[in-house]
């Protein structure tokens, strides 16, 4: 509903069942009864308001990511929506490890079990209501659980939507619409034989031992790929240009994406935006790395395709059934009246190396947590009551990230551009406005932002989600 010019939305997060698999009952977690969630469309700088409702059996947290956020709403990890008669003597009775406490279902998630305790951790009941001004670019947002040392566990139980923000300068642009705009939220689960979701935790073998949390190393992946919560989805389509909205919602798999139609011909993927909205100018890819949490806005042009022809995403560094996303098929020819203009954005920020006030060296690798294997930043585990790094509302700073293995490093509240890959100058697909950026093993990149927008306590971590859990998760403080 809309009141005194705030869009306003009721969220009800429940266990559900979901039909996820050809005539099988899958339990889920869900914001409203479905996964995903349900997509919210909002208008730049008209604020939203959305109550959340927890009837899970665990606490929740909710974040909008890529969101500019104040620190209240973002969904701290130990901000915490409290589920109905759950005790609430502390933020901190959820976790398990201080508590013997499992999750529903006798999960454990991957937590790194560090066990710390935020003294200032909000304790709010039932409800709350999480405000976003939406002062900000168009783009595809998602919201998704940001509890601490459980957000892997309960995205993959389905605590995921997306939020997409629109605005004039945009929609004036003549890209796909309607129909031909079509979201693709990417993900990857496993199954048991029963049709349940299969999380490692969920193994009796794996719990309650010393380095519980190893299974989760490298993340969780599953071999089924889902689009919008199908598996493997076929999509009927006119031969004309579609806008693809792509986010890598999986907790760990990276994909590189291919278009190819049945002669084996590889189609353009034209990316016409990436995380935080529109990029300056079109670039043409072949072939498009994801990360998780990475968005990218693509326009696809299916008029030279037959008509009755497939047209098959792929994913080339996928194996089996998980090399195979979803497909097109191309049912008629019809009018085209989009385009995809040679400018597109002319807001982009323009900071440069001599605009920094500040250099920061940021390390993303494995380490020892608590006797076993955790993912760490400079060293550190995650630790809610511990301030990593703070930078003064307006300042830009450069920050030369390195990594181990694959690490797709995110920051809330602000967006930031790639100054440097490698040794050299970014890539095509880190192009435009970013908020995640996909670390490459031994590789540094180096991102420049502006800590603009609000004071208060945000977050970088890695956007594995089992990561995030283990600990690769930091505290930043604009003040
Ligand atoms: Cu989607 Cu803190 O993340
Ligand atoms: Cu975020
Ligand atoms: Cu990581």
């Amino acid at each position: 509903s809309t009141t005194g010019g705030v869009d306003r939305y009721a969220i009800t997060q429940r266990e559900a069942t979901a039909e996820i698999l050809p005539g099988v009952a899958t339990p889920v977690w869900t914001y409203d009864g479905t996964f995903p969630g349900p997509t919210i469309e909002s208008r730049r700088g008209r604020p939203v308001m959305v109550t959340h409702h927890n009837e899970l059996p665990v606490p929740s947290v909710v974040h909008l990511h890529g969101g500019r956020t104040p620190a209240e709403s973002d969904g701290y990890p130990t901000d915490l929506v409290l589920p109905v008669g759950w005790p609430d003597a502390g933020a901190h009775t959820d976790h398990p490890r201080r508590q013997g406490v499992q999750d529903a279902q006798g999960e454990q998630g991957a937590h790194g079990g560090h066990g710390m305790h935020d003294p200032r951790a909000v304790v709010t009941g039932v409800t709350r209501d999480y405000t976003f001004p939406m002062d900000q670019r168009a783009t595809l947002l998602w919201y998704h659980d940001h509890r601490m040392d459980f957000t892997a566990p309960a995205i993959w139980r389905g605590l995921a939507g997306l939020h997409i923000v629109r605005d004039d300068v945009e929609d004036a642009l003549g890209l796909p619409s309607g129909p031909r705009e079509l979201p693709l939220m990417i993900t990857d689960r496993a199954f048991s034989a029963g049709g349940r979701l299969d999380y490692p935790s969920l193994d009796p073998t794996l719990r309650d031992r010393p380095g519980v949390h190893e299974p989760f190393l490298a993340g969780v992946v599953g071999d089924v790929v889902l689009v919008n919560g199908a598996p493997w989805p076929v999509h009927e389509v006119d031969a004309v240009r579609y806008r693809l909205r792509i986010l890598n919602a999986s907790n760990a798999r990276h994909y590189e994406l291919e278009l190819v139609d049945d002669a084996g011909r590889r189609l353009d993927l034209v990316q016409v935006g990436a995380d935080q909205g529109l990029l300056a100018a079109p670039v043409v890819h072949r072939r498009l790395p994801v990360a998780p949490a990475e968005r990218y806005d693509v326009v696809v042009d299916f008029s030279a395709v037959p008509v009755g022809n497939r047209v098959r995403l792929v994913n080339r560094v996928g194996t089996g059934r998980a090399a195979e996303v979803m497909a097109f098929r191309v049912v008629r020819r019809a009018a085209d009246d989009s385009r995809v203009p040679g400018t597109l954005a002319t807001d982009l920020p323009t900071w440069r190396r001599a605009d920094a006030v500040r250099v920061r060296d940021l390390a993303f690798r494995a380490g020892r947590m608590n006797g076993g294997h955790g993912w760490l930043i400079d060293g550190l585990p995650f630790d809610p009551a511990r301030t990593d790094v703070t930078t003064r509302l307006g300042d830009v700073e450069v920050w030369r990230l390195i990594a181990d293995v694959h690490h797709p490093v995110h920051l809330h509240l602000v967006g930031f551009r790639l100054l440097s890959r490698g040794n050299g100058r970014p890539l095509a697909h880190d192009a435009g406005l970013k908020d995640t950026v996909s670390l490459r093993p031994g590789e540094g990149v180096e991102i420049i932002t502006r800590f603009d927008g609000y004071r208060g306590r945000f977050l970088f971590h890695c956007h594995n989600a089992e990561h995030e859990d283990m600990g690769m998760m930091a505290n930043l403080e604009i003040v």
